[in-house]
């Protein structure tokens, strides 16, 4: 069954086509009212959210199809301890797709492998947030006509920030993408999150901004950080304001997945290089073109990832794996050559 947890489960090709079917759901929205009827998207968020639930929702019923959605994570049965192994299986009987976020890295790759429909990240902890990157990748592909010759920064919390995580993944497909990445020390990019991509890393936004195409924001995310008084010293680290903007170029775009707390400063919203709004519009039609997409499609998704047994659980205790009773720990060779685990990608030893 074809799912979508990385954004590399998309090729290029695949990308292009999504953008082409979104742009043409924007000019005809009236042809695609009924292409979903009769179907139901179950959204299963175990982990607050917005605009992703409710643009997957809202996604759903302009494609005419339903939407069977839990109020909240404390009212389904996970909090009486159900596995996401079990409740995939199970919501695969009622509804023709799912989409789920959780706060344990890889929750959403273990309900792709029980579910019996198709499975869409929203977001797995730390890790990965494809659908997020599909709004963001409409949207660059709007403001700077295409995908190639581009310098990227990347702002934040780029530890934690599954949206960079993913954007990072698609972006290094294209020609000549230079990332820079601007963060705390504490809160670098992981290194999975680093493959086949030409980047540099600093801790001043001054210094970088003058160089960028694109300035991609993130929220220092509190829920995130174990060690809370960490959290205290880090989330003032960056605050994009009017007068900063004045370093960057006239054309660079200001993109940030949203929420946002205070590291975009409202000044900045007048600035027409600022698209983070931009985001959420493309966003729902990226979304309807990627439910159509996968509730036409036949099984012809890539095959699994290969997976082998580890000689040792992972160690991240953010994983699944730790969470999930009865969960085998299995991992993969990374293009580094590393070993690592095939739920959060984190280093397994030997
Ligand atoms: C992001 C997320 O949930 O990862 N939000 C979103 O989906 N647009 C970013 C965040 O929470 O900071």
């Amino acid at each position: 069954m074809r799912s979508v947890i990385d954004t590399l489960d998309l090729s290029v090709e695949e990308i292009d086509e999504l953008i082409a079917t979104a742009l043409d759901m924007i000019q005809n929205p009236a042809a695609y009212e009924q292409a979903c009827k009769g179907k139901k998207l179950a959204t299963l968020f175990f982990e607050p959210s917005t605009r992703t639930r409710l643009s997957f929702e809202a996604a759903m019923y302009e494609l005419g199809g339903h939407v069977l959605s839990m109020p909240d994570a404390a009212s389904s049965s996970i909090a009486k301890g159900e596995s996401v192994a079990d409740t995939a299986k199970v919501i695969s009987h009622l509804a023709d797709i799912i989409v789920i976020r959780h706060p344990k890295e890889g929750a959403a790759l273990v309900a792709a492998r029980n579910a019996s429909v198709p499975v869409i990240n929203a977001g797995d902890g730390g890790h990965f947030h494809p659908t997020q990157t599909l709004a963001d990748l409409l949207t660059i592909y709007q403001k700077k006509g295409g995908f190639r010759h581009l310098t990227v920064g990347l702002c934040g919390d780029l530890k934690y920030g599954r949206t960079v995580h993913s954007l990072i993944s698609a972006l290094s497909r294209y020609d000549d993408i230079h990332f820079v990445f601007i963060a705390p020390d504490e809160l670098q990019l992981p290194d999975y999150a680093k493959r086949n991509i030409s980047f540099s890393q600093t801790n001043a936004l001054e210094e970088a901004l003058p160089r960028l195409d694109i300035l991609y924001m993130t929220r220092i995310q509190r829920e995130r950080f174990q060690d809370k008084t960490q959290y205290e010293r880090l989330k003032n680290s960056y605050i994009l304001d009017a007068d900063k903007m004045k370093l960057a170029k006239p054309d660079c775009i200001v993109m940030h997945p949203l929420p946002r707390v205070n590291e975009i400063s409202v000044d900045v919203d007048r600035d027409p290089r600022a698209c983070y709004f931009d985001q959420v519009y493309y966003g729902k039609y990226m979304r309807m073109a990627l439910i159509l997409k996968l509730l036409n499609g036949t099984t012809d998704g890539k095959a699994e990832s290969p997976a082998q047994e580890a000689t040792r659980a992972c160690a991240n205790p953010r994983c699944i794996t730790t969470a999930e009773p009865g969960l085998p720990p299995l991992c993969k060779r990374g293009e580094d050559g590393k070993t690592r685990c095939l739920y959060c990608e984190a280093e397994v030893g030997g």
